[in-house]
């Protein structure tokens, strides 16, 4: 059985999709996020493998007008999405070394500015490391932010040492942390604590993890929490 569409707040809804397997025998689960914009068009972050009776769902909200692929490890899954909706502008974070799936999809690349297509209505903020750029998002009207590889909270799997304790080694177990490769890649500390402190500035009291839950309590404590190696350090 299929997950079905979760809604989060005004606008905007989550809906999970198989859980892949990372090269590290951890078990990712995959979710997309999207928010209805304005002009009645779906904007759709991440968008997953859905089965038929998922995109029925979907495309019941309102017409595709927007696929986003923030993170360069989620930018293999625009391609279906592509095909199925062609009419649908494609966005993408900047591509490097750790893009998966570098197919000459025609997308436009992602800025710290949001275009005019949502802005007002969803703030961003780019996550830079050398090769690894993703994109965070803030919904105004449901107060939600929006995070992908960024910010992890695996579950503890009873009876699997291994995929606890890589989980563990990796920073991403519950409650949640940013993960320890993104943490190595991090260069320019200035600029990372900026996007840390730009995120936190915004008025949020939900957070969609794209591996993890849907945090309605405690909600920017946990950001704060997850990023404190940064903000703590200088
Ligand atoms: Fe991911």
């Amino acid at each position: 059985m299929t997950a079905a569409l979760e809604p989060v707040g005004a606008d905007l809804w989550v809906m999970d999709g198989p859980v892949a397997v990372d090269l590290l025998v951890v078990p990712y689960p995959t979710r997309m996020s999207i928010a209805r914009l304005d002009d009645g068009g779906l904007w759709i972050s991440s968008p997953i493998a859905a089965t038929f009776e998922q995109l029925t769902e979907v495309a019941a909200l309102g017409p595709v007008h927007h696929l986003l692929a923030p993170t360069p490890r989620h930018h293999w899954r625009l391609e279906r999405w592509h095909q199925l909706f062609p009419d649908a502008r494609l966005w993408s974070s900047p591509m490097g070394p750790f893009t998966l799936g570098r197919r000459r999809l025609p997308a436009t690349t992602l800025t710290d500015q949001p275009p005019t297509d949502w802005a007002g209505q969803l703030d961003q903020a780019c996550y830079r490391a050398p090769g690894f750029t993703e994109l965070a998002f803030r919904h105004r009207p449901s107060r939600t932010l929006l995070l992908e590889d960024i910010l992890q909270s695996h579950d503890h799997h009873p009876g699997r040492p291994l995929v606890n304790a890589l989980v563990h080694l990796g920073g991403i177990a519950q409650p949640g942390g940013v993960p320890r490769d993104i943490r190595a890649l991090t260069r320019d500390k200035d600029a990372a604590r900026a996007f840390a402190e730009q995120v936190l500035g915004w008025d949020f009291d939900t957070v969609v993890l794209a591996h993890g839950p849907v945090i309605r309590e405690d909600a920017h404590a946990l950001v704060r929490h997850a990023f404190a190696w940064l903000l703590d350090d200088g």
